[in-house]
C-alpha cells in the first residue's frame, strides 16, 4: 500500500469548500488588483475550489488550478463547468514538485494561501520559479505569524497551545510571511532580492448570514488544521477553552455591528519578478 501523505490527508481531511465561500469577495479584489491583460497562461497553485481561480479565468486568462486536495479538485471542476469557464481547468498535484508541469508554462504563477502550506519551501519556490516565464511573476498571498491584525495568524497560534509540538524537521507554514524567509527561498532558487517586493493586504472573510460563533464552528467541522486542534484538545478535556478562545478572537476582530460576520485578515502580499 503506497504511504499516505499527511499533507495531502490533512487537506482532505475537511471541507475547506465551506470556508472559501466566505472567501470570494476578496479573492475577486485580489484578482482585480493584479491589473492582467489577458491573454495570459496563469497558475494558481493550491487553488482549492476556486476562490481566485474562477475570478482569473472570468478575466479571460488560460488557468489551471492545481491542487493537492482531490475533493478541492473536483468541486473546482464542478464549479468551472456550472460557469460554462472553458478555460480553466483543475488538477491533483504538489506544489513541492509539479509533476508533469513544463518549464516556464505560465506569465503568472499565483498561490494564495495555498503553496505555503506545503511541507518543504525551498522545493516550492525552485518549482514556481521553474513553471514562470522569464519576465513573468509570481504574486504569493502569505499569512504573517503573531500577527495580531490577523484573524488567521491568531486563530493558528492558538490552536497550536492545544496542539502537541509537530515532529522534527516540521516548517512552520507561517515563515513564508517572514522577509527573511522568502529572500533565502526565492534566493537558492536564483532569484536576486531586488525582484521580491511585500507589502502588507487584506482579506475579509464575509458572511450576512452567519455570526462570528457559527464561523468559527465551520472551522471545527471543515479546516483540517482546526479540526485536528479540536481532537487533541478533546483528548486533554479542552475542547471547550479552545472554542472560547476563537470565539473571543473572532468577535474582536468582527467589524460587522449587526451579528453577521465581516473579519479581516492582515497578509503578506509577496511579489516575484523573473
Ligand atoms: C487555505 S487553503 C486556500 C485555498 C485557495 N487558494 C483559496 O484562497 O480559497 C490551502 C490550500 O492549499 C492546498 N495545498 C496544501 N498543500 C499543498 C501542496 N503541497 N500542493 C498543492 N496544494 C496544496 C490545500 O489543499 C488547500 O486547498
Amino acid at each position: 500500500m503506497a504511504l499516505m501523505n499527511p499533507n495531502k490527508a490533512l487537506w482532505e481531511k475537511g471541507d475547506f469548500t465551506e470556508i472559501a465561500a466566505v472567501m470570494r469577495e476578496s479573492g475577486e479584489v485580489l484578482v482585480k488588483s493584479l491589473g492582467l491583460t489577458p491573454p495570459l497562461q496563469v497558475l494558481d497553485l493550491g487553488c482549492g475550489d476556486g476562490t481566485t481561480a474562477v475570478p482569473l479565468a472570468q478575466l479571460g486568462a488560460d488557468v489551471v488550478g492545481i491542487d493537492i486536495a482531490r475533493n478541492l479538485v473536483e468541486a473546482g471542476n464542478k464549479r468551472a463547468a456550472e460557469a460554462g469557464l472553458s478555460r480553466l481547468r483543475f488538477q491533483e498535484g504538489d506544489a513541492c514538485h509539479l509533476e508533469g508541469v513544463d518549464d516556464h508554462s505560465f506569465d503568472l504563477t499565483l498561490s494564495v494561501f495555498g503553496a505555503m502550506f506545503a511541507p518543504k519551501p525551498f522545493d516550492v519556490a525552485r518549482e514556481m520559479v521553474r513553471v514562470t516565464k522569464p519576465g513573468g511573476r509570481i504574486v504569493m498571498g502569505n499569512w504573517i505569524p503573531n500577527d495580531l491584525t490577523s484573524f488567521v495568524s491568531q486563530l493558528l497560534k492558538i490552536s497550536s497551545w492545544f496542539t502537541p509540538p509537530p515532529p522534527e524537521g516540521f516548517v512552520s507554514p507561517m515563515t513564508w510571511g517572514m522577509e527573511s524567509h522568502l529572500v533565502e527561498r526565492f534566493g537558492r532558487a536564483g532569484v536576486p532580492r531586488e525582484n521580491i517586493s511585500m507589502v502588507k493586504d487584506t482579506f475579509y472573510f464575509i458572511s450576512p448570514d452567519i455570526s462570528p460563533s457559527e464561523f468559527i464552528e465551520s472551522f471545527r467541522q471543515f479546516y483540517g488544521p482546526t479540526m485536528n486542534a479540536f481532537e487533541a484538545a478533546q483528548k486533554e478535556g479542552k475542547a471547550e477553552e479552545l472554542n472560547r478562545q476563537l470565539v473571543e478572537s473572532a468577535n474582536a476582530q468582527n467589524k460587522s455591528s449587526d451579528g453577521s460576520t465581516s473579519i479581516p485578515a492582515t497578509f503578506l502580499r509577496v511579489t516575484v519578478s523573473l
